[in-house]
């Protein structure tokens, strides 16, 4: 079979200055896509801005026969999401592709969170998706075609000490995709999700050394990459990656139970049937609310 290749596509790539995101860049570019590097420049936890981080993987780009450009917009303001559209639409007249992927942290125990970390961080990664992709998805619908890439994380997905912040905003983007998918699909824009790990300046101050040296972004790229083709006919995915590993994770429902909701159902009536209730043998994921409500509704008979 042919290499899977981006000649001719758009891709924008948020946060791209350094780590997943520079990785994601730098191999679209090298499968024949024209780059749009976005990153803002600033440090790990959002303050500062700067050029630099953005020129240098254009440089990096270019100098390996591929053609990208730079944009400095911030991710986290409604401008700032035109602006990175913009800068696509100005250089090569479309946007294909969008790897949301730009992110912070505010690390902090909850009792310790000040409202400022909760604003920041939500603004960067999930508002920060939604001003991106609101300003790219009219384009990707007018040509009939779009990838678009949110990037959630384990914590989301499953929870971290001292990552409430963090957590909420990652899982938002999973029900952002989950909603997406459904408004894309007839105009053949998919919607798709990373769970990554990678050692990055971000994973620096929680991984050992010798581990942020071993686990590295270009590991996960693959696969964002294939979530971008043409190739990729796949939408709501939770995609997992990092170090060669590479799997799927879902929200997934139990079969539970059925009670006589209208004989009345008591509080001990739940706590005897708990386990039944709890049980995940036999769970399925669903594509939309409505197979889940369904379902419930189904139970009243
Ligand atoms: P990183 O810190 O190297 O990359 C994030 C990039 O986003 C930086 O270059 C930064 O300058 C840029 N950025 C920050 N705020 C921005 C804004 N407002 N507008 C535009 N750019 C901005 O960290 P890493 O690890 O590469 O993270 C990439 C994404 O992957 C993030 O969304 C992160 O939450 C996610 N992630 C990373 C994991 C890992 O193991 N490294 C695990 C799970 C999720």
């Amino acid at each position: 079979m042919a290499d899977v290749r981006f000649d001719g596509r758009v891709a924008i790539v948020t946060g791209a200055g350094g780590g997943l995101g520079r990785a994601h860049a730098l191999l679209l570019a090298s499968r024949g896509a024209k780059v749009v590097v976005n990153d803002l420049g600033g440090a790990f936890d959002g303050t500062g801005a700067g050029s630099a981080m953005a020129d240098k993987v254009v440089e990096e780009i270019r100098s390996a026969g591929g053609e990208a450009v730079p944009n400095y917009d911030g991710v986290d303001t409604w401008a700032g999401g035109q602006g990175i559209v913009k800068t696509a639409m100005d250089a090569f007249g479309k946007v294909d592709i969008l790897i949301n992927n730009a992110g912070i942290l505010r690390d902090k125990s909850f009792m310790k969170m000040e409202e400022e970390d909760i604003d920041k961080v939500f603004a960067v990664h999930l508002k920060g998706a939604f001003n991106v992709t609101k300003a790219a998805f009219p384009v990707m619908r007018e040509n009939s075609y779009g990838r678009i890439v949110m990037t959630t994380s384990a914590s989301g997905l499953y929870g971290n000490f001292g990552q409430t912040n963090y957590a909420a905003a990652k899982m938002g983007l999973v029900g952002f995709m989950n909603t997406l998918k459904l408004e894309g699909a007839r105009y053949n824009i998919l919607v798709n999700t990373i769970a990554p790990i990678a050692g990055t300046r971000m994973t620096a101050g929680v991984m050992p050394p010798d581990l942020v040296e071993k686990l590295k972004p270009d590991y996960v790229s693959p696969i964002v990459a294939y979530a971008c083709s043409e190739e990729c006919t796949d939408s709501g995915i939770v995609f997992v990656a990092g170090a060669g590993y590479f799997s799927r994770a879902v929200m997934v429902e139990g079969p539970g139970i059925s009670l006589k909701a209208t004989e009345g159902v008591t509080i001990e009536d739940i706590r005897d049937r708990l386990a039944d209730i709890k049980k995940l043998e036999g769970a399925q994921p669903f594509n939309q609310s409505n197979e889940e409500i369904a379902r419930l509704v189904a139970a009243l008979g």
